[in-house]
C-alpha cells in the first residue's frame, strides 16, 4: 500500500503514521526527518536545509525528489509505504506519480488531516521528543506514562524543535496554503483523497484512518 499523509503543520501527520506502521505494517518516509537527518550529520543538503526550515519555508523541490527517489531506490518501505510531508508541491507530486509509474507502483490512498490554525499553534508548542529513539510526545495531550521517562527507551532528555515557535509556524502554515493545498485538486481528480476531521482525538482521528484503510 502507497499512502500519503497530507495536512498542515502540526496537523498529527508524524503521531498519525506511527500507528498506521504499527497498525498497518506500513514503513513511515517523513521528508522532514530526513532533512532533519542531514542537518544532525553536517551534510551539504543539511546545511542548506537548515537554513530554510529555520525560516519554515519549503526546500527547493529539486533537493527534495532526489532524496526521496534515492531512499525509494534504496528500498526505504517498498510498495509499504507512508509518505509523511511529502509531496507538498504541484512538481512533487507529478515527480512522485513518475517516481511510482517507473517501478510499476500506484498510489492507493491519499488522506488529508484538516486542523484550525489556532489548534496548530497549541500543539506546536507543547511539542517535544526524546533525544535517544524520537518518540514524540505532547505537555498536554501526549505525555510519557511516566513524568520525564520515554514511554518506548526509557530515555530521560528531550528536545523541541527549533522551527516550532510562533513566527515560524505561522510561516510553514503560510507555505502549506500557496504550496500544499494547490495538490489537492490533483488528486481529488484520481479519486484517491480523503479528508478526516484532525480537531478529533488522537485515538479518533486513527479510528477514522483505519476505517479508510481497512
Ligand atoms: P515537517 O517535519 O514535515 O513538518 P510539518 O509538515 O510542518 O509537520 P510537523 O512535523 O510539524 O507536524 P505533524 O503534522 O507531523 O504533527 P505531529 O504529529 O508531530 O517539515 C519541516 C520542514 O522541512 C518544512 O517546514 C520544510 O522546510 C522542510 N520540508 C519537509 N518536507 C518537505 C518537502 N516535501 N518539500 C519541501 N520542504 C520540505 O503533531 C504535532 C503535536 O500535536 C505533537 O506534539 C502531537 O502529540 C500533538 N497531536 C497530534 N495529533 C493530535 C490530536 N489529534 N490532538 C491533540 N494533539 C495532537
Amino acid at each position: 500500500m502507497i499512502l500519503i499523509l497530507l495536512g498542515p503543520p502540526g496537523a498529527g501527520k508524524g503521531t498519525q503514521a506511527k500507528r498506521v506502521e504499527e497498525r498497518f505494517g506500513l514503513i513511515q518516509l517523513s521528508t522532514g526527518d530526513l532533512l532533519r537527518e542531514e542537518v544532525k550529520t553536517g551534510s551539504e543538503l543539511g546545511a542548506t536545509a537548515k537554513k530554510i526550515m529555520d525560516a519554515g519555508e519549503l526546500v527547493p523541490d529539486d533537493l527534495i525528489i532526489s532524496m526521496i527517489s534515492a531512499r525509494m531506490d534504496a528500498g526505504s518501505g517498498g510498495n509499504e509505504v507512508i509518505l509523511d510531508g511529502f509531496p507538498r508541491t504541484e512538481a512533487q507530486a507529478e515527480a512522485l506519480d513518475s517516481m511510482l509509474a517507473e517501478k510499476g507502483l500506484s498510489l492507493d490512498h491519499v488522506i488529508q488531516i484538516e486542523v484550525d490554525e489556532e489548534a496548530i499553534i497549541k500543539r506546536l508548542a507543547g511539542r517535544y521528543s526524546c533525544t535517544k529513539c524520537g518518540a514524540g510526545y505532547h505537555d498536554e495531550f501526549e505525555k510519557p506514562a511516566k513524568d520525564g521517562v520515554c514511554d518506548t527507551c526509557g530515555g530521560t532528555d528531550f528536545q523541541r524543535r527549533s522551527d516550532d515557535n510562533e513566527q515560524t509556524v505561522r510561516t510553514r502554515m503560510a507555505a502549506y496554503h500557496e504550496q500544499t493545498r494547490p495538490i489537492l485538486p490533483f488528486y481529488e481528480r484520481k479519486g484517491a483523497l480523503n479528508t478526516v476531521d484532525g480537531m478529533a482525538t488522537i485515538d479518533g482521528v486513527f479510528n477514522q484512518i483505519e476505517e479508510i484503510l481497512e
